[in-house]
């Protein structure tokens, strides 16, 4: 059964108090915790690798009796080469960037023999039928809604086509979207068919983060229902 995931992203949090701001999400009812790793070659930015990961890992382990799941963007260049250090690092999904690499399948298994989850990811400017032939071994898709890089962009909402393709073909595929959500766009994301809702700005910027992550969660809830009653109906 699918199930609305959460994923408040910690690029925007602040970096000073990393293991805190995790935690603060964690007791706000996030279901992941979104880590975006950027290279400053495959994206115009650079941010944190695997050793950042780990940090926060331990002191998750010895901060939190509270679940956590580890939500790893690699926004990198050969994300191959960095699958050992991030598997290491406790990282639970690993996502690559299919434009990133030129043999997915093996990256795949790779990232599934090093004991996580995996995840493709796709620009804005890539058609989503590159990753059909995948579609079977992932568990995860994460569709971008804004030009990967920076946080604070504005939503995309004509890449809700992939979406709505992605969950047609689908029914039970975890669809993540990344980049522009908060209580304004989560509607078109969640009706799109999108489960996994990671928000950076709208959940970080916000006076009552719990309050943003419900209402996001809500969102989904009811468009979830609303998708089992339209299949009922069928
Ligand atoms: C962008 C990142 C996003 C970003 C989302 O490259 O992948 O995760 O932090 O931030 P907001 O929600 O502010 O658009
Ligand atoms: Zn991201």
């Amino acid at each position: 059964m699918l199930k609305p995931k959460i994923a408040p992203s910690m690029l925007s949090c602040d970096f000073s108090q990393l293991g805190e701001e995790a935690i603060r999400m964690i007791d706000s009812g996030a279901d992941y915790l979104h880590m975006d790793v950027m290279d400053g070659h495959f994206v115009n930015n650079l941010t944190f690798g695997a050793p950042v990961v780990n940090c926060l890992n331990n002191y998750l382990q010895k901060n939190t009796k509270k679940e956590y799941v580890l939500d790893c963007h690699l926004m990198v260049s050969n994300p191959e080469k960095w699958v050992e250090d991030f598997a290491k690092s406790g990282a639970t999904i690993f996502t690559f960037h299919i434009e990133a690499t030129e043999n997915p399948s093996e990256l795949i298994e790779k990232i599934k023999s090093n004991g996580m989850k995996v995840s493709i990811a796709i620009k804005p400017k890539t058609d989503v039928s590159i990753i059909f032939p995948f579609l079977d071994k992932l568990d995860m898709v994460l569709i971008m809604t804004v030009e990967p890089g920076f946080g604070g962009q504005s939503f995309m909402k004509d890449m809700m086509k992939k979406v709505e393709i992605l969950r047609e073909k689908l029914p039970n595929l975890d669809i993540q979207v990344d980049g522009g959500l908060s209580p304004k766009t989560i509607d078109f994301a969640s009706k799109a068919g999108a489960n996994v809702i990671v928000a950076g700005t709208s959940i970080f910027k916000s006076d009552d983060p719990a309050k943003t992550i419900q209402i996001l969660k809500d969102s989904v809830q009811n468009n979830l229902i609303d998708k089992d009653k339209d299949k009922d109906k069928k």
